[in-house]
This record gives structure tokens, C-alpha cells and sequence, in this order.
């Protein structure tokens, strides 16, 4: 394949937008469920419109696009449509599945908001805050369906990066690890899975809590994990020796993490671990997911990516010494704090 940096520059302009227009697509394909009726057995593109509630001379030429790119192949001379590998990834409900993920991100409330990502540049505002009229977290409230598969998707989408932090880190040292905005847990889970001796504390606003209680009973772990709902801007559960918090102070801005993170402050127990799962800017210059992971919480939350400096400085002045970063295999690091 030709490298990017051998393109002219126009070229590599209409790239971007192959790119941007591809995601688009494929997310539409997963929105529709399309991977779903095709895991049960291949179809013609009529018989695939008439199961999917959708326009058969559109559909097949959102179909002829997946095929292109090898998301779906033909087979026979009728054609049908089946699933790739890479096309396996939308089924739902399957370990590793990605449909959540991109339904969510590009073919729902946050694709729509992206399209004010200028106004955020212009205004300093949120974009979505701009877009729908309330902040996103008040949005979920009020649109608990929408909320729910955000949820979900944050399981689906993290499945792969809780996997790499467990990988490198060993929790096997601490006796009860907070879950902060912890969302169904899952890495609360995994880490109560590698360390059988200790319990768990699952903290998120009341809604997502009650959702989590099914998730955390199915997983045997009802017996082992407290599940506590409130907003962790008032207090969070006390007496943890390992807080974690992932995805969370990317969320918010400066003024907002300090409030977060003096609750946790007060919580820790002596000698406790704080540890930020988030992803860390390099040096400039350097393509990185993160600086356009850091580009999506401006328009989604008003949060940020920080760089280590960054980081250091927020929890220091929250009374947190960073102790190290530690690189995973996925886009986020290990951000490992001591209470000073
Ligand atoms: C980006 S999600 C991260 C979820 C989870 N830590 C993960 O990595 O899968 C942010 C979480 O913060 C929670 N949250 C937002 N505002 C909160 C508040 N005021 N108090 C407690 N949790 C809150 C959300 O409900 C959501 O579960």
C-alpha cells in the first residue's frame, strides 16, 4: 500500500476523507444492525432490506461499499452477503464486539455533536452542550436508552484496554479498590478476578449503579462488591487502598478534576493508591490517538488529555505525589499517585 507521506499532499488530504467517510459508513452499517441478520446465515441484498426495515437500492449500495473494504464479501452467483472477520466485529453481544462503540461515537449523539466542533474552537464551549442544550450527563438522564447503550459501549470499547492494563499492572496488593465512576466495572472486575482476596467498592451516579447491579451479579461478584450511587463532586466511599478512576479526568476540566480529587484525597486510606487510567500526551509532533481523543472531550464533556506535566501538576494540587506512568499496550497509561 502506498505510504501516506508518498501521497502529494492533496492526496493525502482525500485520504482523510476516504477515511472519515468510510468510519461514517461502516458505523451506519453497525446502527442498522446489518452484522446481526448476517451471523445468522448470508442473504441476498433484498432478503437482507426486508429483515432490516430498510430501502433495498440504497442499502445495496451501502453493501457494495462494505464489500469494497472488506467488511462484508459476496458469495455465489445470486450474490449473498456475508460477514468478514472484520465484519464479525459488529455483531453485538460477543466478546470483542465494536458495534456499541461506533454506534455511540460516529452514528449517534456524539457524531451529531462533533459537527460543532468549531463552535467549541470558536466559543470555548462544549459542543455538545451547544448541540443539545444541556451538558451530557444530564442528556444520558434524560435519554436513559441512549445512556445505557453509552454504557455499554464504554464495556465493549474498554474490553481491549482493560485487558492490556491488567497485563502490566498487578492488584494483587490491595484489600478493597474503589471504582471510581466506574461505569458496569469492568475493570473492577478483572481486577478482583486476578486478586481473589480482595473486595470491591463500584461508584457511579444512582442510574448507572442500577443498571451495574445485574452486570456485577451475573459475574458471581454480588457477594464481593459494593455498589454505591452518588456524584462524586459531594463524596466518594471511604477506606478504599486502591482508587481507580478510568476515563474520568479526562472528562473534566482543571477546576473540576481538583474537586474530584480532593473527595478522593479525603477517602484514601493512609498509604492508599490512587491510580488514572487516561491517555498521555507525548511531545508535540508526535501523531497520537490521544490528541484527537483529547479534540472528542473538548466537543463531548469540555475535558482534556493531559501530558505528564499536566498530570503531575493537577494531582499535586490535590494533594496526590505522581509516583509513575506506566505505558500499556493500548492507547492508555497507568498514572500511579500516593496521597503526600
Ligand atoms: C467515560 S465513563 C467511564 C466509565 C468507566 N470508568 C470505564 O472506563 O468504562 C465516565 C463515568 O463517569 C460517571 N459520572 C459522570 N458524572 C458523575 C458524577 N457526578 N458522579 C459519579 N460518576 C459520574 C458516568 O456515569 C460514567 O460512568
Amino acid at each position: 500500500m502506498t505510504q501516506q507521506q508518498d501521497l502529494p499532499p492533496q492526496a493525502r488530504v482525500i485520504q482523510m476523507l476516504e477515511q472519515f467517510w468510510l468510519a461514517r459508513s461502516v458505523a451506519v452499517a453497525a446502527r442498522l444492525g446489518l452484522a446481526d441478520v448476517l451471523a445468522q446465515r448470508s442473504r441476498t441484498v433484498s432478503e437482507l432490506a426486508e429483515a432490516t426495515g430498510t430501502h433495498a437500492p440504497s442499502l445495496s449500495r451501502l453493501v457494495r461499499a462494505m464489500v469494497a473494504y472488506g467488511v462484508f464479501r459476496e458469495e455465489g452467483s445470486e450474490p449473498r452477503i456475508a460477514l468478514t472477520e472484520l465484519g464479525e466485529t459488529l455483531v453485538s453481544d460477543r466478546p470483542g464486539s465494536m458495534r456499541e462503540l461506533l454506534m455511540t461515537l460516529i452514528a449517534g449523539e456524539h457524531y451529531r455533536a462533533w459537527g460543532d466542533l468549531d463552535q467549541s474552537i470558536r466559543s470555548g464551549r462544549t459542543a455538545f452542550d451547544i448541540h443539545y442544550g444541556t451538558d451530557i450527563w444530564t442528556w444520558y438522564r434524560q435519554h436513559p436508552e441512549a445512556g445505557e447503550e453509552f454504557n455499554r459501549t464504554m464495556v465493549a470499547a474498554t474490553a481491549a484496554v482493560n485487558q492490556a492494563v491488567i497485563e502490566v499492572y498487578d492488584f494483587r496488593r490491595f484489600r478493597h479498590i474503589v471504582d471510581v465512576g466506574g461505569g458496569h466495572g469492568s475493570l473492577l472486575r478483572l481486577a478482583l478476578e486476578q486478586n481473589p482476596a480482595a473486595r470491591g467498592t463500584l461508584f457511579d451516579q444512582p442510574g448507572v449503579i442500577a443498571e451495574a447491579r445485574g452486570v456485577i451479579a451475573a459475574a458471581g461478584l454480588a457477594g464481593r462488591v459494593e455498589l454505591s450511587g452518588g456524584s462524586f463532586f459531594e463524596s466518594i466511599p471511604a477506606g478504599g487502598d486502591a482508587y481507580l478512576m478510568k476515563y474520568i479526568l479526562h472528562d473534566w476540566d482543571d477546576a473540576k478534576c481538583g474537586m474530584i480529587l480532593a473527595n478522593v484525597r479525603k477517602a484514601i486510606a493512609d498509604g492508599g493508591t490512587l491510580l488514572v487510567f487516561d491517555t498521555v500526551i507525548p511531545p508535540p509532533g508526535t501523531p497520537d490517538f490521544s490528541v484527537l481523543m483529547d479534540l472528542n472531550m473538548m466537543a463531548m464533556t469540555g475535558g482534556r488529555e493531559r501530558t505528564e506535566p499536566e498530570l503531575r501538576d493537577l494531582l499535586g494540587r490535590t494533594g496526590f505525589a505522581l509516583r509513575r506512568v506506566l505505558p500499556t499496550q493500548s492507547h492508555v497509561s497507568i498514572t500511579e499517585a500516593d496521597p503526600m
